[in-house]
């Protein structure tokens, strides 16, 4: 029998191309999503590339917090395991509207825990971050490292790690892995799903992206003092597909014994600097990409790179693809998608 996965957040950059892998790989599933930063028409996009699959697609628009429809929901299909994207991501925005985001992270985070304990569903995976990490003292970065938050939003990702730790603790029938992504770039090879981003890109990668499809006139590269090979910051680039696959195994480990509230980096263990990523955008897309070379960007860490051992050991999964593929695969959808799933004028 296929399982019942629902995904929250399904119809954003990353969970779009994680309802797709799920669908090839035979799950059924079941998206929520409220669109605040994203777009029916992804989904509708998944439902086309699933081929026989996208019929298995179902999507119910609402807010994580309308407890009263998520019960419904819950009510109505029985699910395995629920993958949970849905949260609001931008960590400037999150300086200036803490409250915002700990309202919609935290109490849509708590709201979707309390549904599912009530509908026996206790098998969770849920989006963390790398920003966990703050500056890191070494890398890579291990997940036994120590974590902080440099920002709400950050903060929002170390209260629901913990607030997932106490839940398991009080009820060992919960089994949860918590994924620290490390930088999700490029895009589907199909070039018809992507990311999207409302308003100017807090991201390297869309910036560029916009950039090359003459949307912004330059890039500002933040910080060229870094103790880093050319001055700029260091990264750990993953490629979203393989970023997506990686929740797949995710899910798989959760049927596992002996598995409890579980921490895994996904990441692939390179550093990569922004002059580099430029470049290799660059050489993928034939365009020049303008530098404006700034000061640093408060908040930012010199070097962050993921160690991939506990996954590729413990998950069984690696990623596939370089900054190549990744740059290849951005250009290909920005330049079949300049407005992203949009027109000229729905955007700025
Ligand atoms: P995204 O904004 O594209 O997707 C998030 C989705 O959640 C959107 O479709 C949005 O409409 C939806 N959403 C937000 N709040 C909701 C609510 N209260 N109810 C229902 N739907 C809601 O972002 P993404 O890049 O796909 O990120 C997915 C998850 O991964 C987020 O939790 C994010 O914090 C985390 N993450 C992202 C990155 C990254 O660089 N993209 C890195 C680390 C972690
Ligand atoms: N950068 C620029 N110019 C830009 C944007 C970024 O030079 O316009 C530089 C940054 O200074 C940094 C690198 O490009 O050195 C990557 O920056 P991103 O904003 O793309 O990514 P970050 O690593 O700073 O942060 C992102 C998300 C966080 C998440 C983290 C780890 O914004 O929410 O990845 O997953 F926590």
């Amino acid at each position: 029998m296929a399982k019942n996965v629902l995904v929250t957040g399904g119809a954003g950059y990353i969970g779009s191309h994680t309802v797709l892998q799920l669908l090839l790989g035979g799950f059924r599933v079941v998206v929520v999503d409220n669109l605040d930063n994203s777009s029916r028409t992804a989904l509708d996009r998944v439902r086309e590339l699933a081929g026989e699959h996208g019929p298995n697609l179902s999507f119910h628009e609402f807010d994580l917090r309308d407890k009263p429809a998520l019960e419904k929901l819950f009510a109505s299909t029985k699910f395995d395991a629920v993958i949970h994207f849905a949260g609001l991501k931008a960590v400037g925005e999150s300086v200036q509207k803490p409250l915002l985001y700990y309202n919609n992270n935290l109490i849509g985070t708590i709201t979707l825990l309390e549904v599912m304990d009530a509908h026996g569903c206790k098998k969770l995976v849920f989006s963390s971050s790398a920003t966990v990490y703050g500056w890191p003292k070494e890398v890579p970065c291990t997940e036994d490292f120590p974590v902080c938050a440099m920002n709400p939003y950050g903060r929002t990702k170390l209260f629901i790690e913990e607030i997932c730790r106490d839940v398991y603790r009080a009820d060992p029938e919960w089994k949860i892995m918590l994924l620290r992504y490390f930088n999700p770039v490029g895009a589907h090879p199909s070039g018809c799903i992507g990311e999207d981003p409302r308003g100017i890109p807090n991201n390297l990668m869309p910036f560029v992206q916009q950039v090359a499809v003459g949307r912004r006139p330059a890039l500002t590269v933040y910080g060229t003092d870094y103790s880093t090979k050319d001055g700029t910051g260091v990264r750990d680039y993953i490629h979203v597909v393989d970023l997506a696959d990686g929740h797949i195994a995710a899910l798989q480990k959760l049927d596992e014994p002996g598995i409890g509230c579980e921490v895994y980096n996904l990441g692939t263990g390179k550093g990569t600097s922004v002059l580099e990523m430029v470049a290799a955008f660059e050489k993928a897309s034939g365009k020049k990409i303008p530098l404006v070379m700034a000061g640093r960007r408060p908040g930012d860490a010199e070097i962050v790179y993921a160690s991939t051992e506990n996954a590729e050991r413990e998950l069984n999964w690696k990623t596939k693809y370089g900054i190549e593929e990744m740059c290849r695969d951005q250009w290909n959808w920005a330049s079949k998608n300049p407005y992203g799933y949009g027109s000229p004028d729905s955007t700025d």
